[in-house]
């Protein structure tokens, strides 16, 4: 960095401190953004944010309801109120682009209970180009130490009945399939009727919904509602009044129904609402990565993004199982070279073995805590051997954890977990939360679980491991202040392409980048290349309702560090031409530019690869067929590409005829057209080679 540019940032991010005597409005701008507060005479605070001149939220509350104290805050006096801005850039240690800019402006307000209690908090806002961030401090204070809360008061006043793109609130699982409806027709019980394939779930009620919430007006403006930096608190869901259409926040309650145990000097997560009239930079916004604190580790040269493959589909569709007693065991020794020599053949970077260890015989569903200790192999599986194995071939083993829910067994196991993995070579961990959690009656996305997650991404770090977690709470742009925290998967994933009832529609992946995906990369495991899933069981009626050619642009959609080329060894054997595509993909990137989207409809990404003129672009969309249509101004002026292109054939459709798929190979340009049909349920992947002439 040149030392004018630190001078610049310098200046702009001290902070300067504002005193007012007297309680007053204030509206503080970005560009389009408007945010206003306010404080009537009785000592109600409320805000408002407009965008482009309209209403976004109207008045909308803050505060909360404390027990021990028992105190309800909802009434302030200012004491003081601090402005601040900031305009930096940063550089992630992976992600989509090699820099992300942070500009914003903040306000902090010193709030005094005007109840009675003298309790202090202050409120914090950010204000960002494309929305804004809040979030409550509670200072260190006299008479007040340590405190519960009982509910947290902050509304979002959207006061219009827009499109809401939702899944059911659940206080144990993000695994539903999206459901699109205005704001007034949630009907989160209905909703679930036909859902049965969730291990674990426990909904709220008919009009919760879970956060990221994303919403259209009718008017063509894009909203999404969300937190950033989920430590130390619950998960917020959102509670819908279906008349005023105002969303308040519903905090996850632990075991004895309190919601967040602190101490003076804690902060919540930020609230945010990010606001858009294109929905290609609403999926676009680092607003959540910004309102994350940095990187916590000083070196971070070990952390990898990475492909890999995995001993793992062939248990979902029933040809091996995670347990050795059915005598189908898939984690055997022999059956992980094979994967290791496929993965080392086309050049990936791992291969993940599930079912490696004792204990699969009562994994889950018994609420019983001792099941693994994740340290002691099957008979059948030599992890010495296969370390060294895939050493020799140039591959890394990655390990898997799954806690069947039994988290106090795991955190009792962790350390000892994380050596046996280093002592074999291994450091990429894929953790599990299948079940009902232990400590019995807590929830996967209470204040307890959130510490979990937090403490394993942590404790992974201290041994130089990364991490993937299935099965946790919604992510909140953590990655950032953890880059080892790779992936999650907290979302319908490609394992439900599986599931017997409701699957994955093909709508669903058109959804997910505005909705999971806003708070970081998702383990969605894309790659599925054979449809029918009867293929070793012929009791098996499910389908994967997509085309082959969509599962390619899935590695553009689904964002992540860590893909997985999810199929079988075989499966790809027969279209090597089409796993072309998946070998030459990249999981690190130098740029991102998403070119067109619609939630529930479709998107269209391209993507440069890392420190390269590389580029790569995905497309799918629903169930309906469309054209791509394109100007390739993303390219580099004057300089050709050899252009591979991946399409849907005139035959195929997500039910029907998924692998009939056209490969084209031509030499393009920067201002070229291209003009490519789109299966129902389909899409489109191409590579774009730069050719240095
Ligand atoms: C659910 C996970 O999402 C899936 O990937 C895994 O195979 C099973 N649990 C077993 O741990
Ligand atoms: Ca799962």
């Amino acid at each position: 960095m040149k030392k004018n540019q630190i001078i610049f940032i310098l200046l702009l991010s001290i902070q300067f401190v504002v005193k007012y005597t007297n309680a007053q409005d204030k509206t503080i701008q970005m560009k389009s953004i408007v945010l206003k507060t306010s404080l009537d005479q009785n000592g109600n605070f409320s805000y408002q944010l407009n965008y482009k001149g309209k209403p976004i939220l109207k008045n909308s509350k803050v505060g909360f309801e404390l027990s021990k104290p028992n105190v309800l805050l909802n009434r302030f006096e200012i004491i003081k109120i601090d402005t601040n801005s900031f305009d930096q850039k940063w550089a992630p240690v992976w992600g989509e682009q090699d820099s992300i800019q942070n500009n914003y402006k903040e306000v902090k307000y010193h709030f005094k209970d005007k109840g009675g209690s003298s309790i202090e908090l202050a409120l914090i806002f950010r204000v960002f180009e494309d929305g804004i961030g809040l979030r409550y401090e509670f200072p260190p204070q006299k008479g007040l130490e340590y405190f519960i809360i009982q509910n947290e008061l902050t509304s979002f006043n959207l006061g219009k009945d827009h499109t809401a793109f939702w899944i059911p609130g659940d206080f144990d699982t993000n695994e539903y399939l999206y459901n699109t409806t205005k704001l007034s027709q949630i009907d989160a019980i209905k909703a679930t009727a036909k859902e049965k394939d969730i291990a674990v779930t426990t909904l709220v009620n008919d009009h919760v919904v879970q956060s990221p919430l994303m919403l259209k007006s009718d008017d063509g403006i894009y909203i999404n509602i969300h937190e950033a930096a989920l430590l130390n608190y619950p998960a917020m869901h959102l509670d819908v009044n279906k008349k005023t259409y105002q969303l308040n926040t519903l905090l996850v309650p632990d075991a004895v129904g309190n919601k967040a145990y602190l101490h003076t000097g804690d902060v919540t997560p930020w609230r945010t609402v990010i606001v858009s009239d294109k929905a290609t930079d609403l999926i676009a916004s680092k607003t959540i990565l910004n309102l994350n604190e940095p990187s916590s580790l000083v070196q971070t040269d070990w952390i990898k993004p990475q492909k890999f493959m995995g001993v793992w589909w062939e248990m979902h569709i029933n040809k091996a199982d995670w347990k050795m007693s059915t005598g189908k065991h898939g984690a055997r020794t022999e059956n992980v070279k094979k994967y290791i020599d496929f993965a080392s053949q086309h050049e990936f970077d791992g291969v993940l073995v599930e079912g490696w260890n004792k204990g699969w015989e009562d994994w889950f569903g018994n609420w019983k805590e001792d099941v693994f200790d994740f340290v002691t192999p099957y008979n059948d599986y030599n992890i010495k051997e296969l370390s060294d194995y895939a050493k020799s071939k140039g591959i890394k083993l990655i390990m898997h954890h799954e806690t069947s829910g039994a988290v106090t067994n795991y955190e009792r196991w962790m350390d000892s977990a994380y050596r046996f993995m280093i002592a074999n070579d291994i450091n990429t961990v894929k953790t599990g939360y299948v079940g009902k959690i232990i400590p019995r009656g807590e929830h996967h996305d209470g204040q307890w679980m959130v510490n979990h997650y937090t403490r394993v991404a942590k404790k992974t770090s201290d041994y130089k491991i990364m991490v993937a977690a299935h099965e946790p709470v919604h992510p909140t742009g953590l990655h950032r202040t953890y880059p080892n925290w790779l992936a999650n998967e907290a979302a319908r994933g490609a394992e439900f392409n599986n599931a017997p009832t409701l699957g994955i529609s093909p709508e669903h992946n058109t959804i997910l980048p505005f909705t999971r995906l806003m708070g970081g990369p998702m383990d969605y495991t894309p790659g599925l290349f054979h449809f029918d899933l009867n293929q070793f069981d012929s009791t098996r009626k499910q389908k994967v309702l997509s085309t082959l050619a969509k599962q390619l642009a899935l590695y553009l959609i689904m964002y992540s560090p860590l893909q997985m080329a999810a199929d079988l060894p075989e499966n790809y054997e027969a279209h090597l031409d089409a796993f072309q595509f998946i070998k030459d993909v990249p999981v690190n990137w130098s740029e991102t530019k998403v070119i067109e989207a619609e939630p529930g409809e479709y998107i269209t990404i391209a993507r440069r690869k890392k420190n390269s003129q590389d580029w790569f672009l995905g497309s799918i969309t629903d169930e309906k067929s469309r054209t791509l249509q394109l100007k390739l101004d993303f390219l580099n002026k004057g300089e050709k590409y050899r252009v591979k292109i991946y399409r849907d054939g005139m035959t195929a459709s997500f039910d029907r005829n998924q692998t009939d798929y056209i490969i084209e190979e031509k030499i393009m340009k920067e201002g070229d057209e291209i003009n490519i049909p789109i299966a129902k349920g389909g899409g489109v992947a191409i590579s774009f080679f730069h050719q240095n002439n």
